[in-house]
């Protein structure tokens, strides 16, 4: 295989042009054979679903290369259970978990010579889409539907793998809110945090944490990841109903208490954030980004000093990235073989 030209270990997470994207398409209450395609434009009605009352929900994992040379993607089930709870709740035509399997195997073999080698730092995202593709100018649901995985290769998503990062309490701007959508992934929900993430990033953080809409007491999440803290032997991560239910965090809950360590999925107040040791955020995305500080009401709550991540900070990346990569062996069935 001759691999792309690219300068893998430096690259940004930013979209990256890649041989093939797989579409498959909704019509007549039944799916489409997926195709392959070279084409990077979709053709759509201007009176779309998507484009005027934002049907669209998306999914977002990771192909990695290991040490053999095979490469696998990690908790691809998972996504596309998760791809089906987000369309059901917007009323759009879910995707069969096969069809999804499908395609993301389908496309990352495509574009082999696009997954970073092993252990460079870098990986090949995999982006699922659907959006509502009927012509139609009453607000109700589409009939037909468009189902699309495009790959990028990509770097981190905040700072070279394990750096520390810093966030900002929001206080103003809620990006869901008990009984709204907050807890699937559709494209409306960044659209309403990007004026909260992007004016905190001018101030030098890298994301925002969003509070509960109700109280403003409680932590939900950042605009891009789920969050969590450990104290002693205790990882405390929120639960809310207008957070996404995070893979990653599935994982990392998973492989914490394996490491013996007790988990907490409960409110986190915002009081309690000077009690904990270490903080971090966890994502596909993101990864387990240590948290060096959090901003709130102007004082620093600090977690890192020195620049490292905390032990067991690092202890779960170290353990949640082996199995990503296939450099460990995976106890839970998580990883599958791309053919
Ligand atoms: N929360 C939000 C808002 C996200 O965009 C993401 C990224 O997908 C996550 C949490 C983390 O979810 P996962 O670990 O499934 O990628
Ligand atoms: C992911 O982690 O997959 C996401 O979708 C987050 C996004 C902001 C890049």
């Amino acid at each position: 295989m001759e691999r792309a030209n690219l300068d893998f270990p430096n690259l940004p997470f930013a979209y990256q042009e890649t041989d093939y994207n797989i579409r498959y398409y909704f019509k007549d209450g039944k799916w489409s054979a997926g195709e392959l395609t070279a084409e990077k434009t979709i053709n759509i009605h201007m009176a779309a679903v998507c484009l005027h009352y934002g049907q669209e929900v998306f999914e977002g994992l990771k192909a990695y290369e290991r040490p053999d040379g095979q490469v696998q993607l990690f908790r691809v089930e998972e996504n596309a259970k998760r791809l089906q709870r987000s369309a059901k709740k917007l009323l759009m035509e879910p995707v069969p978990v096969e069809i999804f399997r499908e395609a993301a195997h389908r496309v990352v073999a495509a574009n082999r010579r696009f997954v970073p080698p092993f252990d460079s730092g870098a990986t090949l995202y995999l982006r699922p889409f659907l959006i509502g593709t009927s012509a139609e100018v009453g607000v109700k649901p589409s009939a037909d539907y468009l189902f699309m995985i495009f790959v990028t290769p990509v770097g981190p998503y905040y700072k070279a793998g394990l750096t520390p990062v810093k966030l900002r309490v929001e206080e103003e701007i809620h990006r869901a809110a008990p009984g709204g959508v907050g807890d699937i992934k559709c494209g409306g929900n960044y659209a309403a945090g990007m004026r909260a993430t992007i004016g905190a990033k001018k101030d030098g953080y890298s994301e925002v944490l969003y509070l509960d809409a109700k109280e403003n007491r409680y932590i939900d999440e950042s605009g891009s990841s789920n969050f969590f803290a450990i104290r002693g032997n205790t990882l405390v991560t929120p639960a809310s109903e207008s957070i996404l239910p995070s893979i990653t965090r599935l994982s990392v809950v998973q492989i914490a208490r394996d490491m013996g360590m007790t988990v907490e999925e409960r409110p986190l107040a915002l009081d309690e954030l000077p009690s904990f040791e270490e903080a971090g955020c966890l994502g596909t995305a993101a990864v387990i980004t240590p948290v060096e500080l959090i901003t709130w009401r102007g004082k620093d709550i600090v977690y890192v000093r020195d620049g490292k991540p905390g032990k067991k900070v690092l202890e779960l990346y170290n353990r949640l990235t082996a199995i990503q990569k296939g450099e460990a062996a995976d106890p839970y069935g998580w990883t599958e073989i791309v053919k």
